[in-house]
């Protein structure tokens, strides 16, 4: 007998060198009139934008570029752009970049065609269609391609929030490695580990399922595989690889979400500033030691899978990113608190109240 669960993944995934330039023609269903929208450099620097332009003008769709997504975007960005894509008459999205342009595209997506406020947002409480969405990643981590999640940075609350439904997942995802060759070592670096501990955490989830560890296992395979080149920055052999655990682990998350490291890893970013997945990388040793002491089957399957042991894999993380941070008391307790309004702490298997999350930026960042 297995286990019951549910597996939705909607997203038409294109894979591979040159993907889009030989299936850009699956777009011309999403209507006559597209919005792109992007970074201030990712499109440009990865070749993406300069290949859809070529695309939409092939394919006569009308379109409108915005190159502008912020890192970690703001809500209030994507209310903007949400008004211009409807002045533009938009019929798609096109989303370009690493996950803050993805996850604006599908924000942007929902708020063309919906007047509403923050709050009916994150609370997906809007009865209009979502604008198809079209994603085009430029990094390795996010896996944004193929999940409903769209991160949002909230200033009010000085955090990050996600969102997502069955109508904000990528009706179409050109998913092209290519398009990471030229990614600085830092940014390598950092999405990879953000792709890694989404199989991780979706490996460790609650919610996970035969399928998602299908899903999860293969990713964490290949990820171990990549170790070495990662410490020695030597990346020419591992870009495919990479961008294949980052697509198969954002399915994974797509069905099970993160767990407490992404909770905790976004007030570092907030309060920091440190890169999303460097964030997550920063909290898995006490993530680590919390599962070997409460989760330790599912810990030892997901350490087999990976070829690491548990000191490996925390001396991989340390050495990657070094952990030079020191938070004061109430520091600690302003992190724990927003980190425990996150609903992926719940699917992690260990204790998560408050003071549970303390003891662990305790143990990581304590005097
Ligand atoms: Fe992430």
């Amino acid at each position: 007998m297995f286990e019951s669960f549910n597996f939705f993944m909607p997203t038409e995934v294109f894979f591979g060198r040159g993907i889009l330039k030989s299936k850009a023609k699956h777009m011309k269903k999403l209507g006559c009139r597209a919005f792109v929208v992007t970074g201030a450099n990712s499109g440009r620097l990865s070749g993406a934008l300069a290949d859809c332009e070529n695309a939409l003008k092939e394919l006569d769709i009308a379109y409108k570029v915005f190159e502008g997504i912020e890192n970690n975007p703001s809500v209030e960005q994507c209310m903007e752009l949400g008004k211009t894509a409807k002045a533009f008459s938009a019929s798609f999205i096109i989303g370009i970049g690493g996950g803050s342009p993805l996850d604006a595209a599908k924000a942007i997506a929902v708020l063309a065609k919906n007047d509403i406020s923050t709050d009916e947002l994150f609370l997906g409480n809007y009865s209009n269609e979502v604008l198809p969405i079209v994603a085009i990643p430029t990094t390795s981590g996010t896996g944004s391609e193929v999940t409903p999640w769209s991160v949002l940075t909230l200033h009010d609350v000085q955090t990050k929030r996600g969102f997502g439904n069955k109508n904000t997942f990528p009706i179409i995802s050109f998913v092209d490695p290519a398009y990471t060759d030229n990614l600085p070592k830092d940014v390598t670096i950092n999405t990879a580990l953000d792709a890694f501990t989404h199989c991780f955490e979706s490996f460790i989830s609650l919610k996970a399922s035969t399928l998602t560890d299908a899903l999860n296992i293969h990713a964490l395979k290949l990820f171990g595989e990549c170790k070495d080149a990662l410490l020695n920055g030597d990346f020419d052999g591992i870009r495919d690889k990479l961008m294949l655990v980052s697509t198969m682990a954002g399915m994974g998350i797509a069905v099970t979400s993160t767990t407490i490291m992404h909770a905790m890893g976004y007030p570092l970013t907030y309060f920091y500033e440190i890169p999303h997945g460097a964030a997550n990388a920063l909290i898995l040793p006490a993530y680590v030691n919390a599962l070997e002491k409460h989760r330790p089957q599912r810990l030892l399957e997901a350490l087999t899978a990976l070829g690491m042991a548990k000191d490996e894999l925390i001396e991989f993380a340390t050495t990657l990113v070094p952990n030079n941070i020191k938070l004061s008391e109430n520091e600690i307790n302003i992190y724990s608190q927003q980190s425990a309004t996150q609903g992926s702490c719940a699917k992690t298997g260990i204790p998560y109240e408050v003071s549970d999350i303390s003891n662990m930026y305790r143990e990581l960042f304590g005097g």
